[in-house]
């Protein structure tokens, strides 16, 4: 096993590093405060080529490897998750499936601009009766010659607001229930499409979640991804690949709240000495570290999987699930280590912990994580 990382991979890594500390750093507290998307810093990240990373570059991507992706997300993250949840849903969750799935028209149309980080993408599976449930899709697509007719609604929608592509997903033969449903590109405008509703939270307020409606939606034919039935496939495969992303955001949190406890307790004096020589502490410190350690060990695997083409669902689930339950533990040790200090904004720690919390729920809870590794262990041995 090669743990070291290529002269490109490092690049990428700085890249994203030198990026967040000086663009996202600056007003991260003030856009969490004031519920702020950071349409500045988002196009700057599609310039930088974060917005498509693994998309060809024949498409507008980077062309890069699924490690560099974890890399570069890692980095976004420790500073800015409400960024790095912007970036994920477009590069995992649209433009993979529509690279992977698309048409080379669909690639020519919709992918280009996403990718080279022009528009915007987002991600239209949930549904108020259908989150962990995902395949009990009441949201339907009805043909009528060359079109098809969506109507329905939509929930827990990253980027709802701000994007200007939405893969929206549908039930087009409501009898054969996962086999029964499509997949489809709708545009921000479309006639009888609406943003319906921005979600308040508790954390990645710097991103939006909304609620979307259809009624009455026409979409040709040329915007169906795949084939018709396809849908849960291709929606589950994103999501394979989209829990990575979401393991790397957990991860960046965890090494974000964990450098800054370690750099307090070096400065923080208390009973006439840093507490950092204080063992409660340094307790604290080594299990943040190991365990951050065996969440970016399970990530890389996932990934190096992913790149190698094999399966890697079990390997994606495990390691979102282990990554987000690190990053709400690291980020409670990280406010009990800064005591007063990390209940209060100025220090991070507090908006880290409830940036934390959303990697246990969202592309799948730690629950379905459960289930989808269960059922692989069972069907496929350990
Ligand atoms: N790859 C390919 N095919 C897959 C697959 C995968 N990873 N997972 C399932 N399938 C196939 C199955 O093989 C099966 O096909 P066959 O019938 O031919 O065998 C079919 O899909 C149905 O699979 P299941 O029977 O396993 O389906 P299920 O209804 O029991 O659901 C589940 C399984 C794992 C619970 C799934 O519904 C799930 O992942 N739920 C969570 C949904 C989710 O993650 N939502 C996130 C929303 S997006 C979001 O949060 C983004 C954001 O904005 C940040």
């Amino acid at each position: 096993m090669n743990f070291n990382l290529t002269e490109e991979q490092l690049m990428i890594r700085d890249t994203a590093r030198q990026f967040a500390e000086e663009e996202l750093l600056p007003g991260v507290i003030d856009r969490d405060e004031e519920e702020e998307f950071p349409h500045e810093q988002i196009k700057k990240m599609g310039e930088l080529g974060f917005m498509g990373m693994m998309v060809p570059e024949q498409w507008g991507g980077s062309g890069l490897d699924a490690i560099s992706y974890v890399l570069a997300m890692t980095e976004i993250s420790k500073i800015d998750a409400s960024a790095a949840v912007v970036m994920s849903v477009n590069n995992s969750l649209v433009c993979w499936g529509l690279n992977e799935f698309g048409s080379t028209l669909q690639k020519e149309k919709y992918l280009k601009p996403l990718a080279s980080g022009q528009k915007l993408g987002a991600f239209a599976l949930s549904e108020p009766n259908a989150g962990s449930d995902a395949s009990n899709q009441a949201t339907s697509a009805v043909k009528n010659g060359e079109n098809w007719i969506i109507n329905g609604a939509k929930n827990w929608i990253t980027n709802g607001q701000n994007a200007d592509l939405y893969l929206v997903f549908a039930s087009t033969d409501k009898v054969n229930k996962s086999h029964g449903i499509s997949c489809f590109v709708v545009e921000k405008g479309a006639p009888g499409f609406t943003v319906l509703k921005k979600e308040r939270k508790l954390g990645i307020r710097g991103s939006d979640t909304c609620s979307l409606g259809f009624t009455d939606v026409v979409v040709h034919q040329s915007a169906m991804i795949g084939k018709e039935g396809d849908g849960f496939r291709i929606a589950m495969q994103s999501l394979d690949g989209g829990r990575i992303g979401i393991a790397s955001q957990a991860l960046g949190i965890a090494k974000g709240a964990l450098e800054r406890a370690l750099s307090y307790s070096k400065e923080r004096k208390q009973f006439g000495q840093e507490i950092s020589n204080f063992q409660a502490i340094q307790w604290k410190l080594a299990e943040m570290a190991m365990q951050t350690d065996a969440a970016e060990l399970l990530i890389m695997r996932a990934a190096s999987m992913k790149d190698e083409h094999k399966k890697y669902s079990r390997e994606s689930a495990m390691c979102k699930l282990y990554a987000s339950r690190n990053a709400v533990q690291v980020a409670l040790e990280a406010i009990q280590i800064h005591g007063g200090y990390g209940y209060v904004k100025e220090y991070h720690v507090e908006r880290m912990l409830r940036d934390a919390k959303i990697t246990e729920i969202y592309e799948g809870t730690s629950e379905v994580q459960h289930i989808v590794i269960a059922r692989d262990l069972i069907k496929n041995g350990y």
